[in-house]
């Protein structure tokens, strides 16, 4: 069968069938290149085999010190691992530490640095106690290739993807080809040699990782480190891990000399609470720690055709969503509102247990009443307007002193009972 041409975005990736002069994907002009289609040339079949008779070889490092539990004390050979926050939130910091402890356990690591320069890794590495740990300078990839080969370390760190590049690639550094490309040519690197590798990537304003989603699915794992620069506090968790749960996390301060693990941070991320209209408590759950937070609220008559909705820690889908369940169970005029709604704390909860708090700052922010005492909302909302908690959660939730009233679904039922008690 002859083989069939199709057309291929030399600037998104993007293939079509068909050529046109601006790219119907990205809109870039001139991009589209004649390539052979090969999903017509024919191979011989597969034969399935039982799963059983495959040769399975699993091989990990161990990995002790304060982040040990979170990657469960081991790390696997050949796994790639990429490390996601906003610039200035910890990510050289969380990996030289990390270094520090697996070369304690004798563990060969070597720290590749693109963006800052080697004196400036020192610098740092003296405040947290890593000067054993070995580094190199280089944002070329394929001179970072040769390191590996030559060096065959247990452990890589490469700080960042997107400040390396292949020489003679024609694209930006930081764009997407050469983000892609180099980090496909590191995760063959590692698969082959068997080294643990550990990749920064920046994130976008948006929240989501640079090189849009295509990174996430290249790699083994994904891990972000949330939290404010004002606030020393830093959450640390799981987008995506193919070898454990996605549960694990890690709550800790940023001190004077690194990372350290808060011991019980329930209450660390509220500095005092106040009574004032459109404030309440939240609880999430991040890894097996309830977290307190504060929800505020602000709700304006709007003077727009489409009232406006922002979000900042929170899903706005889910915001909207809650909006609706109010309007619709409660007869509020929420479409005559705009609706402002902040997380304090930098931290994105990850658990719809935050739902009964921004419900509740809400209504308080609507009502001009600030909510009395000191409560905390814990549940997540359906979309009849009833409260709901999930067993595991009622369990981890009974670790929380007894100072503050948590209120969850046991006591509110639903929310027209939310809006009578504010
Ligand atoms: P860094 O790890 O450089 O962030 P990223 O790599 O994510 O951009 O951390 C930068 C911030 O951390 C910087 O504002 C200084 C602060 N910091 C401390 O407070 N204590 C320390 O021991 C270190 C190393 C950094
Ligand atoms: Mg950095």
């Amino acid at each position: 069968m002859a083989k069939k041409s199709i057309y291929v975005c030399t600037n998104c990736g993007y293939t079509t069938p068909k050529w046109y002069g601006k790219c119907p994907n990205c809109s870039s002009w001139g991009t589209l290149v004649e390539k052979q289609d090969s999903k017509n040339t024919f191979v011989d079949a597969k034969k399935p085999v039982a799963l059983g008779s495959v040769n399975v070889k699993e091989s990990f490092i161990e990995i002790k010190g304060e982040f040990g539990d979170f990657f469960g004390f081991k790390l696997s050979k050949g796994g790639v691992y990429l490390v996601s926050g906003t610039p200035g939130v910890g990510k050289s910091t969380f990996l030289l530490q990390l270094s520090r402890d697996l070369k304690k356990s004798n563990h060969r690591v070597v720290y590749i640095t693109a963006e800052e320069s080697l004196s400036q890794i020192a610098i740092r590495a003296k405040r947290l106690d890593a000067l054993d740990v070995e580094a190199v300078s280089s944002a070329d990839i394929d001179e970072i290739v040769e390191i590996l080969k030559s060096n065959k370390p247990d452990v890589c760190i490469i700080d960042s993807i997107h400040t390396i590049l292949k020489k003679d690639l024609d694209y930006a550094v930081g764009g997407i080809q050469q983000v892609k490309y180099c980090l496909e040519m590191l995760v063959e690197v590692a698969k082959s040699l068997g080294i643990v590798l550990f990749v920064v990537a920046h994130i976008t304003k948006s929240g989501s990782i640079a090189g849009p989603k295509t990174l996430e699915h290249m790699v083994d794992v994904v891990f972000l480190i949330e939290g404010e620069k004002k606030s020393n506090f830093r959450v640390v968790k799981y987008l995506k891990n193919r070898f454990g749960s996605t549960k694990e996390a890690l709550i800790l301060a940023m001190r004077e000399n690194g990372l350290e693990k808060i011991k019980d941070p329930t209450w660390q991320f509220i500095s005092s609470t106040t009574h004032e209209d459109g404030v309440a408590y939240g609880i999430t759950i991040e890894g097996n720690y309830p977290i307190a937070l504060e929800v505020q609220a602000l709700c304006v008559n709007s003077q727009l055709g489409i009232p406006r909705r922002v979000a900042v820690g929170f899903d706005i889908n889910r915001l909207n969503m809650l909006l609706a369940v109010l309007e619709k169970r409660l007869s509020l005029p929420i479409y005559s509102y705009d609706v402002y709604l902040n997380i304090a704390g930098g931290i994105k909860a990850s658990s719809t247990l935050i739902d009964a708090a921004v419900v509740a700052a809400v209504i308080s922010s609507v009502k001009k009443k600030p909510i009395e005492g000191d409560i905390v909302f814990a549940s997540e909302i359906d979309l009849s307007g009833n409260l709901r908690l999930f067993e595991t959660d009622r369990l981890v939730l009974e670790q929380i002193s007894k100072e503050y009233k948590v209120l969850t679904a046991k006591q509110v039922k639903n929310i027209a009972r939310l809006y009578e008690m504010i």
